[in-house]
């Protein structure tokens, strides 16, 4: 069996910053607590291991009464960032560089009284505190069928979520181009988003079987099992090692492996080793058959 672990699999250089400030914080502790607004990161187990060592989680800035406040890689609105600012607590911003430059052209635009566009997924996080950079005036959208229900505008600005998928992004806005007098159009995706689709894309492309890891809620790791399922049928998803089917492994010859940008290296370690545990117990099963047979 040959294992290939695509490229650029695992923590982007946003997370890799994000754990980092709050490793940081941890050390730094000034007998104040330390909150995160929602997941640091979408992946359970790193939460669990954060929130293990003293970082407490709350849904919401109100529920923080004093001390420190981490914002995660996914960003939040500007009212929150005021709100903590009311509330002096000290801010360790770990909003990602490429989704704070997102929420700069939203800000930005919408002062110049562009109509905002964000295509990308109403529910997450890092859109819904995009669109809190216009005073909730952004319309969201995900489907080129969307596109064609806008109405006509004089002045519309385009961006995407940081994840979208770039064949869909460049489908919506082709559309939304005739949708405005005139459409400024920022293809806001990430490069790790992008590097990462194309990486996990080519290892699919050569394997029998294609393992996915990351988290169920992490909008990258889903989108990465989106476009590998595209190019080889046998994809599976999971969050650890412990969800490998050893059985369906067990299948294949060439299997390929790939992580969300929220999957810290030890998971995929840990699903690496556990295959080839299984196929070290393969070879030394098929070592005793042949004996028996001789
Ligand atoms: Fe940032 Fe892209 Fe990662 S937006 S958090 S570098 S997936």
């Amino acid at each position: 069996m040959k294992i290939i672990v695509a490229e650029k699999a695992g923590y982007c250089f946003g997370i890799t910053n994000a754990m980092k400030l709050a490793e940081d914080t941890l050390k730094q502790k000034e007998n104040q607590p330390i909150y995160c607004l929602g997941d640091l990161s979408h992946n359970r187990q790193e939460m669990k291991r954060l929130e293990e060592r003293g970082i407490i989680k709350v849904d919401r800035i109100d529920d923080i009464p004093r001390g420190t406040v981490i914002i995660r890689s996914h960003g939040v609105s500007k009212e929150v960032i005021d709100q903590a600012k009311a509330k002096h607590l000290k801010i360790v911003n770990a909003t990602c560089p490429f989704v704070g430059a997102m929420q700069h052209k939203v800000y930005d635009y919408d002062r110049k009284g562009y109509q905002i566009v964000i295509v990308g997924d109403a529910d997450h996080p890092e859109v819904q505190g995009a669109v809190g950079w216009c005073d909730e005036r952004a319309i969201v959208i995900n489907t080129p069928e969307e596109a064609e229900a806008l109405p006509h505008y004089e002045k519309m600005c385009v961006v995407a979520q940081t994840t979208a998928i770039e064949k869909k992004f460049n489908a919506i806005t082709s559309i939304l181009q005739e949708k405005a007098d005139e459409c400024m159009i920022f293809n806001t995706i990430c490069s790790a988003t992008a590097e990462r689709q194309s990486a996990a894309v080519e290892t699919a492309k050569r394997v029998e079987y294609m393992i996915v890891v990351g988290g169920y809620h992490s909008s990258n790791t889903r989108k990465l099992f989106e476009v590998c399922k595209a190019h080889c049928s046998n994809t599976c998803h999971i969050e650890t090692a412990g969800e490998l089917n050893l059985a369906e492994v067990k299948k294949y010859n060439v299997i390929g492996i790939t992580a969300g940008a929220s999957t810290p290296d030890w998971i995929v370690k840990e699903v690496t080793e556990r295959m080839e545990e299984n196929k070290t117990e393969n070879t030394q099963v098929q070592d005793q058959a042949v004996e028996e047979t001789v």
